[in-house]
């Protein structure tokens, strides 16, 4: 199907922050706008700020004039609901209620013209929820934008149980003309990104909690040596413990309390303290403009003899004297030594040659022996951390697990591997997709690794997926 041609009418409802930023995205592109808020002057208000913004970005050079013209010609608030009668496509952005969206969802339909669409940018509701109970529940699709929605490349097409597959497909190529990427996923829980993500929070806070590492360690092992563009502590922080706690309650919720999603208690007392992250001045870190932070644990440069390591060494078992330097199965350190009767290295999975940390685990071995090694992990030029002996590490754990939750919610059929990749990527900005990762990592190590941790913790949470135990088994 094609895109709704640029001479069509699209109608907005809600001003608020994601309101305005897609009609914004809607004007660029060339559709003329109107916007409503049930709030009496709120629209004009929000038109209005928002092209404030665009001409100081005009005016710094940041934003061409042509845009700012069109934007400016093209994108008008609405006094009267009924004032968008004509629109082609309807995009609400209304609070997160299920009863207003229903509400508002009857209302369009009693004047709407026949053949336009009903988009929701819900995050959380369920998408076929919403359309049951009205006439025509085919025409209602998810359209879900990330903040700010100008500039986040991608847009979730959610199909509800209902949703006409034409209806879907003009969704998907509209927002595609549009300049965004999308991807499709069916009306479940969290969608694609809000549930696929979790573990990236889920992790770092259990590792956090086990003790294994404090949160600027944690933050600069996933930034540094897992190529993440924000550590989990510092995003949550950003985002909001309290938005993003909420997040995980109601994936977890949805999900029959399924233990993959278990919120962390941890977080809940930092919400309940008000230790909201940025915006409340103290999170998992303290905003004060003073301090410049804590620092990530590292190693003191270590005075011993540096044996320079073989290219390809992140992904072979390398003698370094004694000790067997080797990527992360999933087993600790101290298991691999007692059977190979020797010391054992076994370090955290990396993102490309560039990264600037190097990750370990030591089995038991003499201090000349652990200088030698750590003299020649930082020959590399890389900061080293030495952490405790836990299975699976930091990178390599959170990455199986975004694995295991992309292929559980592909055996669930919300969303194929293609368009998981491209959520991640572009809704969370990872450096890859995590099947891709998953399939350059080798599956069955990402099963062994799971296997691992289950097999030491116990919790259900690292079972795998059937449909990835089962592809590690064929590839
Ligand atoms: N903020 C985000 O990061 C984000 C990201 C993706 C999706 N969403 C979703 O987008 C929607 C809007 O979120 P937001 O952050 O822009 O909220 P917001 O509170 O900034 O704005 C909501 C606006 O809707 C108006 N409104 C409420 N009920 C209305 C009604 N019946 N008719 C017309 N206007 C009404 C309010 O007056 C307000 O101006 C929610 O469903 C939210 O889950 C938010």
């Amino acid at each position: 199907m094609p895109a709704l041609p640029q001479e069509s009418l699209v109608g907005v409802i809600g001003a608020g922050t994601m309101g305005v930023g897609i009609a914004q995205v809607a004007a660029q592109a060339g559709h003329a706008v109107l916007i409503y808020d049930v709030v009496e002057g709120a629209a004009a208000k929000a038109v209005s700020k928002a092209m404030a913004a665009l001409a100081k970005r005009l005016a710094d050079g940041k934003l061409n004039q042509s845009t700012y013209d069109g934007i400016a010609a093209r994108m008008t608030a609405a006094s009267e609901i009924e004032d968008l009668t004509p629109a082609s496509l309807f995009i609400e952005a209304v609070a997160e209620d299920m009863t207003v969206k229903r509400e508002l969802f009857a209302k369009l339909e009693r004047f709407a013209r026949q053949d336009a669409i009903l988009a929701t940018n819900t995050s959380t509701l369920s998408v076929t929820a919403m359309a049951a109970g009205l006439a025509r529940p085919e025409r209602v699709v998810g359209m879900h934008f990330f903040n700010p929605a100008t500039t986040m490349k991608l847009v979730e097409v959610i199909r509800g149980m209902a949703s006409d597959p034409e209806v879907v497909d003009t969704v998907d190529a509209t927002a595609q003309a549009w300049g965004k990427i999308t991807a499709r996923s069916r009306s479940t829980p969290g969608f694609i990104v809000n549930r696929v993500a979790r573990p990236y929070y889920g992790e770092a806070l259990r590792l956090l909690e086990e003790g294994v590492a404090d949160v600027a360690t944690l933050d600069a092992i996933m930034t540094e040596a897992g190529g993440f563009r924000m550590g989990p502590f510092a995003l949550m922080d950003l985002i909001g413990n309290d938005i993003n706690y909420r997040s995980t309650r109601s994936v977890f919720e949805a999900y029959g309390s399924d233990p993959r999603f278990r919120p962390s208690l941890t977080q809940q007392e930092l919400v309940e303290a008000g230790w909201l992250g940025r915006k409340s001045g103290r999170g998992f870190y303290v905003y004060d403009g003073k301090a410049s932070g804590p620092l990530p644990i590292s190693e003191m440069p270590a005075e011993g003899k540096a044996t320079p390591l073989p290219d390809g060494w992140e992904n072979m078992q390398v003698s370094l004297g004694p000790v067997l330097l080797m990527p992360t199965d999933g087993r600790r350190a101290a298991d691999i030594a007692s059977r190979e009767n020797r010391p054992v290295a076994v370090h955290d999975l990396r993102f490309g040659a560039a990264s600037g940390r190097i990750v370990v685990a030591l089995s038991t071995m003499g201090e000349e022996v652990r200088r030698n090694l750590i003299a020649s992990l930082q020959a590399t030029g890389c900061s080293v951390t030495v952490l405790r002996d836990w299975p699976g590490l930091v990178v390599m754990r959170t990455v199986a697990m975004l694995v295991n939750e992309a292929y559980a919610a592909m055996l669930q059929g919300v969303a194929d591997g293609d368009a998981i990749d491209r959520a991640m990527r572009f809704g969370v900005n990872y450096p890859r997709g995590p099947v891709e990762w998953g399939a350059t990592i080798g599956l069955a190590r990402i099963v062994a690794v799971l296997d691992a941790i289950y097999a030491d913790t116990g919790d259900p949470r690292y079972r795998v997926a059937m449909n990835l135990r089962l592809a590690a088994r064929s590839a």
